[in-house]
């Protein structure tokens, strides 16, 4: 069955998936993959304590990473992999307005400013991080975010009265750096296999807010408000643990991925599997840490069709 756009049903109405927060090993290599490799050419970092914030100019950060035992993490992790989905909202006022619609159904959140946005934490079903966030309109290349520099610090939500102004990015142009082997134009989405799919897939529409835009037999695609593929949730076979499958970037044109996907072994980088479907041309390829990225074009862009496709054939053309 294939569901069209829905109104979300969620305590929040989210935009899209605004970026995907790794834990790393390394901050170098972790730099050289994200930067270099899949093209995400500007952002803000932080060596001193081995973090990274990077984007191609849809967000603040497309990724974010900082080492799986650095003192300063939110939650305790065992090793690299997925910290926290980040979903962006319209404003501060869906923020607070959902904020507080959960906390009185007794879902918490940690709350957050990070100057570049007010942001809330939670823990999806499986223990992977969830934030949602409003931008303040503030970015690192700010001469007030300069200024103003100075860790997170703990947010009351309400404390003043929300904004209603929508201040993400209104106008994306992404930078073509002939520097860099691929050229990611954002991350735009996340596909989760998950060994508890009915709460998994409630969670992220009823705490989340996203909408079912295609629904298979062993998988679901949900959206933001921007008609994206924001956050896919495939069923786990039989004995089979959850877990982060991959995430995926669009890149600009078919054209400049073949250049990409040409010039990998000059880069030293290894294609782990190419997509060359109808519906999508792609390539995969494996961070320092083994995080899957797939970068691809669309070549039909629309939902229809992909609710009958096999699990196994879906998941790398959701
Ligand atoms: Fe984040």
């Amino acid at each position: 069955m294939n569901v069209s756009a829905q109104t979300s049903t969620g305590y929040f109405h989210p935009r899209r998936i605004g970026h995907v927060n790794l834990y790393i090993t390394e901050y170098e290599p972790s730099l050289w993959f994200y930067r270099d490799i899949v093209g995400l050419c500007d952002g803000w970092t932080r060596p001193a304590i081995s973090g990274g914030f990077l984007n191609n100019g849809a967000s603040h950060h497309d990724i974010g990473f900082i080492p799986w035992n650095s003192s300063v993490i939110r939650n305790k992790a065992e090793g690299p992999g997925l910290n926290h989905l980040a979903f962006e909202l319209e404003n501060e006022v869906d923020l607070v307005g959902g904020y507080e619609r959960a906390l009185a159904k007794g879902t918490k959140f940690q709350t957050t400013d990070h100057l570049i946005a007010y942001s809330i934490y939670s823990l999806d079903p499986h223990g992977f991080g969830i934030e949602i966030y409003a931008d303040t309109g503030l970015s690192f290349a700010d001469a007030d975010f300069k200024k103003l520099k100075r860790a997170s610090v703990g947010w009351t939500p309400n404390a003043a009265p929300p904004s209603a102004e929508h201040r993400y990015v209104r106008e994306h142009r992404p930078r073509h750096d002939e520097k860099t082997l691929f050229h990611a134009t954002k991350v735009t989405g996340a596909v989760i296999v998950s060994d508890d799919f009915d709460r998994a897939r409630d969670y992220y529409t009823s705490v989340v807010g996203l909408t079912p835009v295609v629904e298979g037999d062993d998988f679901v695609v949900l959206g933001g408000s921007c008609g994206g593929r924001d956050v896919s949730i495939f069923r786990a076979k039989t004995g089979q643990k959850s877990l982060f499958h991959h995430m995926h970037f669009s890149v600009s044109d078919e054209r400049d991925l073949e250049e990409s996907i040409a010039r990998a072994g000059a880069f030293g980088v290894v294609v782990e599997r190419e997509i060359n479907h109808r519906r999508r041309r792609g390539a995969v390829i494996k961070s320092p840490d083994g995080v899957r990225a797939l970068m691809y074009v669309d070549r039909d862009p629309n939902h229809a069709g992909l609710a009958v496709l096999s699990a196994e054939e879906a998941v790398w053309l959701v």
